[in-house]
């Protein structure tokens, strides 16, 4: 359990920005694609479109940097003035060299340094954990941290499991100390290497260098064992969220809204039907976009930012690849 209680300065977001590409792949465009059919995946999976990044010659770094420009656009915020650019991703620009320092180039904040965070769909939530702790130490006072992922890179679209779900798009937010006590509370973030292969890109890193072998047999694409996933995913993630519940003594109804990873409508439908929550109090973005890893909870943050008022309790909650997972609580800090 964090301490931050007892700490002086608390962390809290205090501004929003996304970014979301214009082209998309729908249902039935899918349907020329792999055997399956517009009613099978908005049933199994809540899904209508999933937004991808066509233009040759852009990648992740690009999302995340419009994500980051519309933020500061919005904030009217110095890009000098941040300290540190966390990109979480799992589609990084480069192996071998983070994305976070292009995208700090490319918005100028050239006081700033940067690095990325490798969490899959659980890497929002735990570059909050960093952000967070950064400012509670009073280390530093303005860090921007960018949810991005171009889940097209990595998808197989002859792959009916993986094709259907994935999308692209990045959400940022600012954190910094919190000027009125409300910010973030809480987290329980978990992790199980054991789940490493049920999930995952199999070539490219150092167990797999990129090969013949390796292309013929597809590994550069994502795979995944989606209902051992499915079926973890709402286990875990309904875990953690009732830990923070519990320990943080929320009553059910005091909690304005549940973002939930938007992976599966089923998972988020069962993650709220076992922690009790309202329909209405979930909040959800699936049908548009797809699965956009990394960057899902700061983008129902840039959907919904004008549903939030000062102090409204949120809670977080995501599970991916690794496998890693967690739940987070969070009083809202600007109306
Ligand atoms: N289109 C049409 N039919 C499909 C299909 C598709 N894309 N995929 C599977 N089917 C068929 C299967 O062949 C099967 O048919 P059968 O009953 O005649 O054998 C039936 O639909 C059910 O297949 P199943 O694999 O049990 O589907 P599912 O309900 O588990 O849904 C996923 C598959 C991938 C959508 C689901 O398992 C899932 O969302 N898993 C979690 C994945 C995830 O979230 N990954 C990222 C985590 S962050």
């Amino acid at each position: 359990m964090i301490s931050n209680k007892t700490n002086k300065i608390k962390a809290a977001i205090t501004a929003v920005g996304g970014y979301i590409p214009e082209d998309f792949i729908s249902n039935r465009d899918l349907e020329k694609m792999v055997d399956t059919n517009d009613d099978w995946i908005t049933a199994r999976t809540g899904i209508k479109k999933r937004r991808i990044l066509k233009e040759k010659g852009k990648a992740t770094s690009f999302l995340a940097a419009n994500a980051a420009k519309d933020l500061l656009n919005k904030k009217k915020t110095d890009p000098k003035t941040i300290d540190l650019v966390i990109v979480a991703t799992i589609t990084p620009d480069y192996h071998g060299a983070s994305t976070a320092p292009t995208v700090a180039s490319e918005i100028n904040a050239t006081n700033a340094y940067a690095f990325d965070v490798n969490a899959a769909c659980s890497g929002f939530l735990y570059g909050m954990s960093t952000a967070t702790s950064y400012i509670e130490s009073g280390r530093y006072k303005k860090i921007l941290l960018i949810g991005a992922d171009m889940m097209s890179s990595i998808v197989d679209y002859t792959d009916r499991s993986t094709s259907i779900l994935f999308g692209d798009g990045a959400g940022a937010v600012l954190v910094e100390p919190s000027a009125n006590n409300f910010g973030w509370e809480d987290e329980y973030l978990r992790s199980d290497g054991v789940g490493a292969q049920w999930l995952k890109v199999k070539s490219g890193g150092s167990l797999y260098p990129t090969s013949k072998e390796s292309l013929d047999n597809r590994w550069h694409y994502i795979t995944q064992d989606g209902k051992t996933v499915f079926k973890s995913a709402v286990s875990e993630m309904a875990n953690a969220a009732e830990q923070i519940i519990k320990r943080n003594n929320l009553n059910p109804e005091e909690i304005k809204y549940l973002l939930p990873h938007q992976a599966n409508k089923r998972i988020i439908d069962a993650t709220a039907e076992k922690i009790n929550l309202d329909k209405n109090k979930v909040l959800m973005n699936i049908e548009e976009y797809g699965n956009t890893t990394a960057a899902t909870i700061p983008l129902l943050m840039y959907d919904y930012e004008k549903e939030f008022k000062e102090g409204d309790k949120l809670i977080l909650a995501a599970f991916g690849a690794g496998l890693t997972w967690g739940a987070a609580y969070l009083t809202w800090a600007y109306n």
